[in-house]
C-alpha cells in the first residue's frame, strides 16, 4: 500500500507542470548559460563605448537594455552623428532568428557581432585597434586569459564573448506566455480576442513560434506595394534576384510595445499604424479602430521579463591604450 503510495506520488511529480497549448505561438524558454565567465565578459564588451572610434558608441547605445534593445529612433545614429540608413532591431531574444539584419546576411550572432565595430557609419573603428585597446588593459587581458586560456585576445573571442552575453538575452515570463502555460486569468477579454483576431485573421502565417517571427523571409507589401523612401531592398540586394526584392526578416514582435518606431525604415511610429498597414499591405484586410486596438491590446501581452543584472564595471583604461577620437 506504501510503495503503491509512494509509486502515484512518483507519477504525479514526473507529469510536466503545465501543458504548454498547441498554439502557433510558443513561450519563450528562460536563458541556459553554458559559460558564465564568457557572458560576464561579453557583457563588459557590449557596454564599453572603447571598441569605437569615438569612445562614446557602445552596442547599448543603439540596443539600449533600458529600452527593450533598441534605440526608439527611426533610423540609428553612428560615428561623427551620421544618420543610419535603417532602423535598429531589437537584441532581446535575437538569437532565435534564423539569421541576423533585416536582410540576414549575418547567419548568426556571432558573425554579427564584428560588423558594427568596423561598420565606418556605426561604430567606425576596426577589429585591429579594438583588440589593441583590450590588450592594453590588464584587467581585460586577464580576463580573456581565465575565460579563453590565451595570453592575448583576439576578435574571434571578443565575437564569441558577445555572442555568449547576447543569447542570455531572453524575455520569458511575458502574461502571454503564462496564458500559454495555462493560467487563464493572466490575459484579460480584449487581449484575448485580440489574439483570435491575431490568428483567425492570418498573422500568424508570418509572426509564429517562440519570438512570433524571425523565422522567415517575407516581402513587405504582399496585397499592395510598400511605399517609402528608404533604399533597403532587403534579401533582394544581398541575392540581386527581383523575387528577393522588399523580402526582410520577419520582426520578433516579442516586447514590441518597447521597440517602437517600426518596420525597417522606423516610418510606423505607433503600434495602430503599424498595424493597420500590416492588415492592409500583408492580408489585404481593413481592420476596424475597435479591432486594431484588440490586436494591440494583445501585442502588449507579449512583453516579457527583461534582462535584469548589475550595470558591468570596466576597467580603466591604461597610459598606453589608444586614446578616444570622438569628432572627426
Ligand atoms: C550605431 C548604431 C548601432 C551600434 C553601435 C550597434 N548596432 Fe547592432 N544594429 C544596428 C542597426 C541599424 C541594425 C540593423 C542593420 C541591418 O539590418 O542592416 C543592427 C543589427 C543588429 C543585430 C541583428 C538583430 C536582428 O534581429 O537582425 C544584432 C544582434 C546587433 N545589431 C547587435 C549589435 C552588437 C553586439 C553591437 C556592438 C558590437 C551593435 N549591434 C552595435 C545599429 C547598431
Ligand atoms: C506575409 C507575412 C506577414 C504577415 C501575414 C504579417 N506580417 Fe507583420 N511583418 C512582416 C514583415 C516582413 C515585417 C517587416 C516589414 C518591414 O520592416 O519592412 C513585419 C512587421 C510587423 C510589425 C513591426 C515590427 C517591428 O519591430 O518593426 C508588426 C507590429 C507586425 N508586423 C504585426 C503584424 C500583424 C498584427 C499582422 C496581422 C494583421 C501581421 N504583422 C501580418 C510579415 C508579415
Amino acid at each position: 500500500m506504501q510503495l503503491r503510495t509512494l509509486i502515484v506520488a512518483l507519477l504525479a511529480l514526473s507529469a510536466p507542470a503545465a501543458a504548454v497549448a498547441a498554439e502557433p505561438i510558443q513561450p519563450v524558454p528562460a536563458a541556459k548559460v553554458k559559460n558564465a565567465g564568457m557572458v560576464e565578459l561579453g557583457k563588459k564588451l557590449y557596454f564599453d563605448p572603447r571598441l569605437s572610434k569615438s569612445g562614446f558608441i557602445s552596442c547599448n547605445s543603439c540596443h539600449n537594455l533600458s529600452m527593450g534593445g533598441t534605440d526608439n529612433l527611426k533610423t540609428s545614429i553612428g560615428h561623427n552623428w551620421q544618420e543610419g540608413p535603417i532602423n535598429s532591431p531589437t537584441v532581446l531574444n535575437s538569437s532565435m532568428n534564423l539569421a541576423q539584419f533585416w536582410d540576414g546576411r549575418a547567419k548568426d550572432l556571432k558573425a554579427q557581432a564584428g560588423g558594427p565595430i568596423a561598420n565606418p557609419g556605426e561604430m567606425a573603428f576596426t577589429h585591429e585597434l579594438a583588440v589593441d585597446m583590450l590588450n592594453s588593459i590588464p584587467a581585460y587581458k586577464a580576463e580573456f586569459k581565465s575565460v579563453f586560456g590565451k595570453d592575448a585576445a583576439n576578435i574571434d573571442m571578443v565575437t564569441d564573448a558577445i555572442a555568449a552575453f547576447e543569447e542570455t538575452l531572453v524575455t520569458p515570463d511575458s502574461r502571454f506566455d503564462k496564458w500559454l502555460k495555462g493560467d487563464k486569468k493572466a490575459i484579460s477579454k480584449t487581449e484575448l480576442e485580440g489574439y483570435q483576431l491575431f490568428k483567425e485573421s492570418g498573422c500568424t502565417a508570418c509572426h509564429y513560434g517562440p519570438a512570433v517571427g524571425g523565422n522567415s523571409f517575407q516581402t513587405m507589401g504582399v496585397v499592395a506595394k510598400y511605399d517609402t523612401k528608404n533604399k533597403a531592398e532587403g534579401l533582394g540586394g544581398l541575392t540581386g534576384k527581383d523575387v528577393d526584392r522588399m523580402k526582410f526578416k520577419v520582426p520578433t514582435l516579442r516586447n514590441v510595445e518597447m521597440t517602437y518606431p517600426y518596420f525597417h525604415d522606423g516610418e510606423a511610429d505607433t503600434l495602430e499604424k503599424a498595424v493597420d498597414i500590416m492588415g492592409k499591405l500583408q492580408l489585404g484586410r481593413t481592420y476596424s479602430a475597435d479591432e486594431i486596438a484588440k490586436i494591440v491590446a494583445f501585442l502588449k501581452t507579449l512583453t516579457g521579463k527583461q534582462p535584469d543584472f548589475k550595470l558591468p564595471i570596466l576597467p580603466p583604461s591604461t597610459n598606453d591604450t589608444p586614446k578616444p577620437k570622438p569628432f572627426g
